[in-house]
């Protein structure tokens, strides 16, 4: 017999159950980010293999690093200041299976200083340096004097240096300061053979001009 008033044939229902995926820890960066070795650095022994060597100064979000590795010329390591870019950009790397490529933290300027064997870098990139304009930046310039002394000194002959930045008067300062170096020969491009940064493709899209410059090792 049916209870009278309470039973009205339809199923039960519950209070829904709320599941919530835990909030994953944050990511500390800082202890992650890719750490170049300690002491002095073997740059050929960075990555397997034996193509000509290249570096992406300052990669940033890591498109031109990303497009070069996957475009196989050779091997390229990437060095970025910022932890929390060069833990992405490495991770995205490897989840791409570019072993042809390795991106590290590190501040160039310091890493490069105790990296060799003098010569064994074919190219460089340097996308969009030194967005500072406060005189009390001026101690993070990248593209000064000592940084080319280290690049003249890790590009073999023949080796190239490549430039880019969207300020002109960069592009004098860095064109100036290359032809009076005395290890390369410059000339601008207009056009970038190799592969495009982040601010690059931002500054075509926005039709801002891109100023380029490609220093020969002597
Ligand atoms: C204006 S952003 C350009 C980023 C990227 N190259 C591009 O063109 O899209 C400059 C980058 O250089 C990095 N950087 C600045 N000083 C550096 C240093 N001493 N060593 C390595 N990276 C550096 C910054 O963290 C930043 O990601």
């Amino acid at each position: 017999m049916r209870a009278i008033g309470f039973d009205t044939g339809a199923p039960p229902t519950y209070p829904r159950a709320v599941s919530r995926a835990p909030t994953p820890p944050p990511i500390r960066y800082e202890e992650r980010a890719p750490a170049p070795p300690d002491g002095p650095v073997d740059l050929l022994a960075l990555i397997e293999g034996d193509g000509p060597l290249e570096l992406d100064v300052g990669f940033g979000r890591g498109r031109s690093f990303l497009e070069r590795a996957r475009a196989r010329v050779g091997r390229i390591v990437g060095i970025e200041l910022k932890a929390k870019l060069a833990y992405e950009v490495e991770q995205r790397r490897a989840r791409e299976g570019l072993v042809n490529a390795r991106a590290f933290r590190a501040d160039a300027r310091e890493l490069l200083e105790r990296a060799g064997p003098d010569g064994c870098v074919t190219r460089v990139f340097v996308h969009f340096p030194d967005p500072w304009w406060k005189k009390r930046h001026a101690k993070r310039m990248v593209v000064t004097d000592a940084f080319l002394d280290t690049l003249a000194r890790l590009i073999g002959v023949g080796g190239e240096l490549y430039v880019a930045t969207d300020v002109e008067e960069r592009a004098a300062e860095y064109e100036a300061r290359l032809a009076a170096h005395g290890a390369f020969d410059v000339r601008r491009i207009d056009e970038n053979p190799f592969a495009r940064s982040n601010r690059e493709v931002r500054a075509d899209e926005d039709g801002l001009p891109v100023h380029r410059l490609l220093a020969r090792r002597r």
